[in-house]
């Protein structure tokens, strides 16, 4: 058989045909998937996959120097690792590859999820105090599966939960919030922002946590107010009291020290 290479183009005399191959018709290697492989499991159709390359090894089996049950246990597996350890400095070792070669594993395409969760709904608020505010919602759904809620407090990005609900802290008493959620997934995907729900904190003197649904007396405040009076007033009484008992009590001991002075100068 000759071979002249002219301009790029192979051309082989002496074969039964005459084969063109130049750089803009390549053919591209033969693909295979694990699972096609997975199918040549025996010893009569055994494949088996070395570092993303697929090698025929049927007709090894036997051949093999090192026993065919070395081979037979790798028929349509992956067996990078045990013909590494085996054989990766043995030049006819993968020189026998080469012979058996017949493809590559195909690579795997990975499809970006592009898909956003829904959007949260029923954004509600069961309870709040005087400093917090308590949001609860209905889950999103996603193609894949929704990671978590980011919770959003007059705009800006307050935390993230992977539950329903979440606890808004810090708050102001009687000052008025807006708040939105949005669900995101694990490739970062995140839905529209929910309708804004506005919360307003309970009075600063209220004491426990209230619900929405029932409605505070409106002189709340001035009960507050008149309580805290009282109490302020009853501390500086007693205050009082007890600072009249000692200035008689010192008034009392500076008397009795007179008192025995006096004995004492007529006992002289
Ligand atoms: C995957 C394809 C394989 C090919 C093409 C292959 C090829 C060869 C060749 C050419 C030899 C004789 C020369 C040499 O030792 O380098 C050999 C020997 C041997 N092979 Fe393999 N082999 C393969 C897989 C395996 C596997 C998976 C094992 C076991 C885990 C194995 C175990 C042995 C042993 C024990 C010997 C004889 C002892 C030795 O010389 O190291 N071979 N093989």
């Amino acid at each position: 058989m000759k071979k002249y290479l002219i301009m790029g183009m192979l051309i082989v005399f002496g074969g039964a045909s005459a084969l063109f191959l130049t750089s803009k018709n390549v053919e591209a290697a033969t693909t295979y998937t694990m699972a096609q492989v997975q199918a040549h499991n025996t010893s009569a159709d055994c494949w088996a996959a070395v570092n993303n390359k697929v090698y025929n090894l049927t007709t090894y089996v036997t051949a093999h120097p090192g026993g065919a049950a070395a081979i037979n246990a790798i028929c349509g597996k992956d067996a990078t690792a045990v013909f590494s350890a085996q054989h990766s400095g043995s030049t006819s070792a993968n020189a026998m590859l080469v012979t058996n070669y017949i493809g590559d594993i195909a690579a795997v395409v990975v499809v970006p999820d592009i898909t956003a969760p829904t959007i949260p709904t029923n954004l509600t608020s069961p309870t709040k105090t005087k400093n917090s505010i308590q949001l609860t919602w209905t889950a999103s759904s996603d193609n894949k599966a929704v990671t978590g809620y980011k919770i959003y407090k007059d705009g800006i990005l307050l935390g993230s939960t992977s539950g329903l609900q979440f606890n808004s802290t810090g708050l102001t008493a009687s000052t008025s919030y807006q708040f939105t959620i949005a669900a995101y997934d694990t490739a970062g995907n995140t839905s529209a922002k929910t309708a804004t729900l506005t919360v307003m904190t309970l009075a600063k003197n209220t004491t426990g946590t209230t619900t929405p649904n029932i409605s505070k007396c409106h002189h709340d405040d001035d009960h507050e107010d008149r309580k805290e009076k009282k109490e302020r007033k009853e501390k500086k009484d007693k205050k009082d009291k007890h600072a009249e008992y000692r200035n008689n009590f010192n008034a009392h001991t500076k008397n009795l020290i007179r008192k025995a002075e006096k004995i004492e100068r007529e006992d002289d």
